[in-house]
């Protein structure tokens, strides 16, 4: 939740613009305000921000028609809306125009938080575009010339422009969201919203609402009426990851919809056609699930129509060195520094099984690059880097290996020179590694690598500037 976001924020009210600033600036956000809404639209057509907040009542431009205009030429800019009790039919029908969220006046500050934090990591995505491997580099790219990619490039580029849902497998962390967004921005809807719903995310009971919209009164809490992300994707994409998370009960209202082309909220008799097309993804084995009764066998036919698999990175191990090298272009300027690369690190690096597979990847170089301080990358590094706290939730394996073999040389050390501790140089080796995860899962927020590493905000300090790192690294 601590990637720095940039922020819209429309408000008359000068007091509210303060307040608002305040909260979001202590998360580390940027925040650029505006007082009206003919401002406010006109710096959000003009420059990159990753959602807007804005009030919904203003003189001269109201955040309605600011809606709309946002609507038609950035689709996947979300809005929030900022309404009070009485306009909730208002931003009801704002959500259905294309509003991303609305929160309803008064409001606390981690409500506030919970609602713009996932509009702007939305709209961050949105904005990135991802090229297909081969082409020129962009921000963003699907990177690996191996077959196994080629093929996929090619299904990609075969499928994209066609009216017809797509199922993704692969392993977790193989690219499975970043090919969905490939197909759509090259697909003919690349012009309307890619609506994302983490099925796995989402409490399943709260689920349905959230894909398909509740009426007031649905449930215990259902206050008011709520657009589901299917309607809110009318026109558009509607990406549904994690599909294998599915309860049996949402898998069938799911099937219903995606056969009839009409949705009905939650507690609703009324019947609203929708024109989405869907992509799906998941890292489970749906054919385990189907013959083992968790996933119904009409919805996998319904889905499998076409299928992109993506390989696990282990077979296709000659896109590493390509991969590795995106990686340390793409973070090395906020990490620390462009390192070099030695070729004894990239044939190490190579020969790990991977079980994250890309993820995996990138998180190990990430980390790399934070302890290469701009300097080569050596074998010694990357072991180091390889070291996996149990939340990283990839290997023991490769970790446990790794972690001995660390053992091993502090032991030869140690043996070599008395003055040297074995248990000391590895606790502090430790200690080290420990801090520069912290940091990079927090980008550097002293008060989460506090609570997280168990210590005060005192001793973070300390220890950092003991390891020689640096106390906050401008992003992760
Ligand atoms: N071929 C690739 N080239 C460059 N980066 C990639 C590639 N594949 C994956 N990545 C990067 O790896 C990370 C994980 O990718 P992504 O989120 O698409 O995986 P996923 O298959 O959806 O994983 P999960 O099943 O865990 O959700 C992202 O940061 C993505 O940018
Ligand atoms: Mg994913």
């Amino acid at each position: 939740m601590s990637v720095p976001y940039r922020i819209c924020l429309i408000d008359d009210d000068a007091a509210a613009r303060t307040a608002l600033e305040r909260v979001f600036a202590a998360e580390g956000h940027e925040v650029v305000s505006y007082p009206d809404g003919q401002h406010g639209l006109a710096a959000a057509l003009e420059e990159d921000f990753d959602c807007v907040l804005t009030d919904l009542r203003m003189p001269g431009v109201s955040g309605m028609e600011l809606i709309d205009r946002l609507r038609d030429e950035l689709p996947n800019l979300p809005v929030v809306l900022m309404t009070a009790h009485g306009t909730t039919e208002t931003a009801i029908e704002a959500t259905r125009r294309g509003a991303f969220d609305y929160i309803l006046k008064p409001f606390e500050m981690e409500e506030l938080l919970a609602v713009v934090t996932p509009a702007a990591a939305a709209g961050r995505r949105g904005r990135e575009k991802v090229g297909l491997g081969g082409e020129e580099k962009r921000e963003l790219a699907l990177v690996g010339q191996s077959r196994a990619m080629q093929a996929v490039y090619k299904e990609i580029g075969r499928v994209a422009e066609k009216p017809v849902s797509v199922l993704i497998l692969g392993e977790t962390g193989t690219g499975k969201e970043l090919v969905a967004r490939a197909l759509w921005q090259h697909g003919d809807r690349k012009d309307k919203a890619l609506v994302t719903v983490n099925c796995a995310a989402i409490p399943s009971n709260l689920l349905e609402s959230e894909l398909f919209g509740h009426e007031r009164g649905a449930f215990t809490g259902a206050e008011a009426r709520r657009i589901g992300r299917f309607e809110q994707a009318h026109r558009g994409t509607l990406f549904l990851d994690e599909i294998g998370d599915l309860s049996l009960e949402t898998q069938a209202k799911l099937l219903r919809v995606l056969q009839e082309r009409v949705i009905s909220r939650v507690g609703g008799r009324e019947m609203i056609p929708v024109d989405v097309r869907v992509f799906a993804a998941t890292h489970r084995d749906l054919p385990a699930l189907v013959a083992g009764g968790k996933f119904r066998e009409d919805l996998w036919y319904r889905l499998n129509v076409i299928v992109i698999r993506l390989p696990p990175l282990r077979e296709r191990r000659e896109d590493i060195p390509e991969l590795v090298s995106y990686f340390i272009a793409r973070h090395g300027p906020e990490l620390g520094g462009v390192a070099s690369v030695q070729p004894a690190a990239v044939k190490f690096l190579s020969a790990q099984p991977w079980p994250g597979n890309v993820r995996q990847l990138e998180n190990v170089m990430k980390r790399m690059l934070l302890l290469a301080h701009g300097y080569a990358i050596t074998e010694e590094l990357v072991r180091a880097a390889l070291i996996q706290g149990p939340s990283a939730g990839a290997t023991t394996d490769a970790a446990g290996r790794t972690l001995a073999a660390l053992c091993e040389e502090a032991l030869a050390a140690a043996r070599r020179d008395p003055g040297v501790s074995a248990v000391t140089s590895m606790l502090s080796a430790v200690e080290r590694e420990l801090l520069t995860q912290a940091q990079a899962t927090t980008s550097g927020n002293i008060t989460q690598m506090a609570q997280i590493l168990g210590w005060s905000r005192l001793t973070v300090r300390e220890k950092l500037k003991l390891h020689g790192l640096r106390p906050e690294p401008s992003g992760a």
